[in-house]
């Protein structure tokens, strides 16, 4: 069944509507007097489906049909779903919901993403009020999951889990809103924090980039993971929320902020707070909450690492700094003995690493293996430099073998003897080792490529000449356990 969305309004948030909808598999049709909205679209359309369909692990269904229309009638015409993003005043908003009643199915959800307004203040002097719903995304809404869906009481429940269901199929989460308010819940937070930071650029205390650092740095990245009760509850240690509650309660009154109207600070607050973080998270200790903490903590900052910003890039410099001077840096000519496999890896494994299974997943294995061919690849001259010139190794082959399991946080640590390193050919026998122990070895056929033909072709002298060094050397070494066997089939 060819499900239809109508987007009125395609700027900032209507664009993000319109993939959204368009990438999981329904045809969109665009009103927008902007004669600019068909490239605006185009253009969120593009980062949209860079980035979103990669996020999931299952493909997305095919993508629907886009059109653009010169009327609201002509737009709305065969849709279920209405989602009106036009600018933030409620005049306009009003004249957009008139013109789209006139024309559209009654029984389809018109949704709009206002920021601030009332459900029924957008219902106000409307043909069928009960068909309008205020479904607030976030930007960019191809990407973040919550949609505050706020309904008024003019909405049936059964028209308000339709629509989660339709936003719950777009891969969304929808957060039903129970009691309608200016700016419903998460605006009127961002608003809280929004008015102290200007305060505190006003008042000389910190730039805004001081600002950002101390959210990106630090709390942001807790909020992201576990919102702010939770985040506390765990602060409060095994005591939990009340003993949280009793250590900051008092601040309510200090000058904290600028923001001076607050609650009163009383058992009744408390116990409201602690009664509901018991049934939030009380089926967990602490210890475990920590854990899960912890594991995300990890995976947000693995993330950010590989992207080399904010926080991750601050890990990233610790790591650049941890290499200098290790054996892990640095190039074969300095190296005074090459007699013996050499390090090209060392690290422990982290938690999100491992699998289903309870040990580090295979393809984690041949990321280890990648990364210590990367670094033997540097040692012998073909470094960031060299492949910037034009040449480099593509790998031909692979065999790994798995021989025990290595888990989270265990040290891991890769030797690499060259077996055979001449021409365009280079042969390496990575075995990877827990202690003396080993774990898995990896054997990998390298081709040296010219990254313009994209063909094989001769190494540097320098790459020669470090290479023929160690398989010199190498070669008096045993011949290592397990190297050119295939699979080892039953007997
Ligand atoms: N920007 C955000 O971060 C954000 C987040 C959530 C919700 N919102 C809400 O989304 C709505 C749209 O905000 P935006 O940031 O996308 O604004 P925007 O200015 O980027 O886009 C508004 C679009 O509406 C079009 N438009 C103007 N009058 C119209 C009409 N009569 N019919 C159809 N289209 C019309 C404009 O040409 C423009 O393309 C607002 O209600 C806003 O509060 C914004």
């Amino acid at each position: 069944m060819i499900r239809v969305a109508s987007i009125i309004g395609g700027g900032v948030i209507g664009g993000g509507w319109a993939a959204r909808f368009l990438l999981n598999g329904w045809d969109v049709r665009v009103f927008d007097p902007d004669p600019e909205a068909t490239r605006k679209i185009g253009e969120v359309l593009a980062n949209a489906r860079r980035s979103l369909p990669g996020l999931s692990d299952v493909a997305l269904p095919p993508e629907g049909r886009l059109s653009f229309h010169d009327s609201i009638s002509d737009a709305v015409a065969g849709a279920a779903w209405i989602q009106e993003s036009v600018p933030e005043r409620l005049e306009i908003k009003h004249k957009v919901f008139a013109e789209v009643q006139a024309a559209c199915d009654p029984q389809a959800v018109i949704g709009s993403s206002t920021s601030g307004f009332k459900p029924s203040e957008l219902q106000q002097g409307a043909a069928r009020p009960e068909q309008i719903v205020v479904a607030h995304p976030f930007n960019p809404v191809y990407l973040l999951p919550l949609v505050e869906l706020v309904p008024s009481p003019a909405n049936a429940p059964e028209r308000i889990e339709a629509a989660k269901a339709v936003l719950q199929g777009l891969g969304m989460f929808p957060l039903h809103v129970k009691k309608e308010i200016d700016a419903h819940i998460a605006d009127r937070m961002l608003e809280a924090v929004w008015r102290e930071c200007l305060w505190l650029v006003k008042d000389g205390v910190a730039t805004t980039q001081e600002i950002d650092e101390a959210i990106r740095m630090g709390f942001g990245l807790r909020w992201a993971q576990m919102g702010i009760f939770d985040t506390y509850r765990v602060a409060g240690g095994e005591a939990g929320m009340k003993h949280f509650m009793a250590q900051f309660g008092p601040c309510l009154e200090w000058p904290w902020t600028k923001l001076m109207d607050v609650p009163e600070f009383n058992d009744e607050l408390v116990d409201l707070i602690a009664g509901q973080s018991d049934a939030q998270s009380g089926h967990m200790s602490i210890r475990e909450m920590e854990r899960h903490r912890d594991d995300n903590l990890v995976g947000i900052l693995r993330a950010l690492k590989a992207q080399g910003w904010g926080a991750g890039a601050v890990l990233a410099e610790q790591d650049a700094r941890q290499k200098a001077g290790s054996n892990l840096e640095g190039y074969a000519e300095d190296m005074a003995d090459v007699s013996q496999p050499i390090v090209t890896m060392r690290r422990a494994v982290p938690l999100d690493w491992t699998d289903y299974n309870g040990h580090m997943n295979e393809s984690r294995y041949l990321q280890s293996f990648c990364d210590a061919s990367d670094r033997f690849m540097e040692l012998v001259g073909c470094d960031a430099e060299y492949i910037a010139s034009g040449g480099s190794y593509f790998t031909a082959e692979t065999h790994i073998r798995h021989l025990a399991e290595a888990h989270a946080g265990d040290l891991i640590e890769v030797r690499t003897h060259l077996l055979m390193g001449q021409g365009k050919k280079m042969h390496l026998f990575h075995t990877m080792y827990r202690g003396d122990e080993p774990v898995a070895t990896g054997e990998h056929m390298l081709i040296h490529v010219s990254l313009e033909t994209r063909r094989p072709s001769p190494p540097s002298d320098r790459i020669e000449a470090n290479m023929a060094r160690i398989v010199e050397a190498h070669a008096k070494l045993p011949r290592p356990e397990g190297v050119g066997r295939f699979i080892g089939a039953p007997r």
